[in-house]
């Protein structure tokens, strides 16, 4: 004869099941946040928490200064940001677009565009194109050591015309 005792199923019924479930949830967002919010790297444009923290570059004043103007050292995969070499000395400038937070990428002709909505900013980050209307922040370069490598504070901007010479 078949049993046909009726019991709760299993799943979802229990709290120990809703507990499972829940943390499942839980884990299942965090590895979405933690892929699709990396402060916005290089390889994934979207916008993700700003970079606080300074960020040792392996570019030395001395060493960059020896380059061609417009020389760009990419650390959008460190700190969200660009060191460009101009005629009056280095600067940094964040990669971090000011519409809604993507990354701006370099382009061939030497501007940056930024993927999601098609900004576009020159290499001092001067906007050229919305729909950001503000330029991309400096950031505040200076040697780790002195002659050593130099170091970028995303946490601190400066003004756009400072430079390390
Ligand atoms: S986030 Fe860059 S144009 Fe919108």
């Amino acid at each position: 004869m078949p049993n046909h005792e009726s019991k709760p199923p299993a799943a979802l019924g229990s709290g120990v099941d809703r507990r499972a479930f829940c943390l499942g949830a839980l884990a299942a967002g965090l590895a979405l946040a933690s892929s699709g919010c990396g402060g916005g790297s290089a390889a994934d444009p979207m916008p993700g928490p700003a970079p606080t923290l300074p960020v040792t570059t392996t570019d030395t004043k001395a060493g960059l200064l020896a380059t061609p103007n417009g020389t760009t050292r990419d650390y959008r995969n460190q700190g969200s940001f660009f060191l460009v070499r101009d005629a009056t000395g280095i600067y940094a400038m964040t990669a971090i677009c000011t519409h809604l937070g993507c990354t701006v990428g370099l382009s061939s002709g030497g501007s940056l565009l930024c993927p999601c909505h098609g900004s576009q900013y020159d290499l001092a980050g001067a906007n050229l194109v919305g729909p950001a209307v503000l330029p991309l922040a400096h950031l505040e370069v200076t040697e780790a050591t002195p002659g050593g490598f130099l170091t970028v504070n995303p946490a601190r901007p400066v003004a756009a015309a400072a430079r390390l010479s």
